[in-house]
């Protein structure tokens, strides 16, 4: 984390918590290894960290939280690890979201989860649709997803709208890009989270975290609860955002 900043006339004490915050949830694997557990028991315990975590966020008056759950990468994962991520995931989605609905939250989707075995694309929409009233916080869980794969997808689907007529050469600009993310209906994120340490984006929201506030924490994200997400909030108060002005 960067040392406070001295705070600007829109931060600071009393400063509203940030809209959208999302996060790499980083340090399963690490957080197995130190106990002599297998992987699986990390990424379960990363599991029980994102409940607690979108509990949290509606608490701290945060109204959307992005999860990375799945990249497009990590496919390259070994097959027994991918297949117990996606029994985590079906297990959450069957058994979890409904508890989380009755704290008021919307579940959404981004990325290419349609490509999943078809009963979980079945149960996640499902899931979707039954949280879909829901308004005090929405947890969109990043599935199968890579932001350059949904740019790609977006400059795709404004490329057919040009050759079908339905749109001109000079209606791209940025504003038609960001129509057709996966996130066009989302405010951007003002706060990305990586936990364990590590400090790179891998790929996740790299158009929408344009302004975002970048926050490593060494936090492992099995050990990232309600107090932690709270300290990060309060950083962030601190910080002075310019959006490329003065
Ligand atoms: C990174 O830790 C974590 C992931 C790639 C998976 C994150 C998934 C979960 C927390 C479970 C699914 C969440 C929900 C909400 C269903 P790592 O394995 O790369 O850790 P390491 O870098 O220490 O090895």
């Amino acid at each position: 984390m960067t040392s406070a900043a001295a705070p600007s006339v829109a931060s600071g004490q009393g400063a509203k918590p940030p809209r959208h915050v999302a996060i790499i949830m980083d340090g399963n694997g690490r957080w197995a290894k130190r106990r002599l557990l297998p992987r699986i028991a990390g990424h379960k315990k990363g599991v029980e960290a994102a409940k607690t975590v979108a509990r949290a966020a509606g608490d701290l008056g945060v109204e959307v939280l992005t999860l990375y759950a799945f990249s497009t990468e990590n496919w390259r994962r070994p097959p027994d690890e991918v297949s117990d991520l996606m029994g985590l995931l079906r297990h959450f989605i069957e058994h979890d979201v409904q508890e989380l609905s009755q704290n008021g939250v919307r579940l959404k989707i981004i990325g290419d989860y349609k490509t999943l075995q078809p009963d979980l694309v079945q149960l996640i929409d499902k899931a979707v649709a039954d949280t879909a009233a829901n308004c005090r916080t929405t947890l969109v869980i990043a599935l199968n997803y890579g932001s350059q794969a949904e740019i790609a997808r977006a400059a795709q689907a404004l490329a057919q709208d040009v050759a079908s007529g339905a749109a001109a050469l000079a209606d791209i600009d940025a504003a038609a890009i960001e129509a057709r993310l996966y996130t066009a209906d989302l405010p951007p994120p003002d706060l990305v989270i990586r936990t364990s340490g590590e400090q790179r984006l891998s790929n996740f929201l790299l158009w929408q975290a344009a302004y975002a506030e970048l926050m490593f924490v060494d936090t492992l994200w099995p050990d990232f609860g309600k107090a932690h997400l709270a300290q990060a909030l309060e950083n962030f108060a601190m910080r002075e955002r310019r959006f490329g002005g003065l």
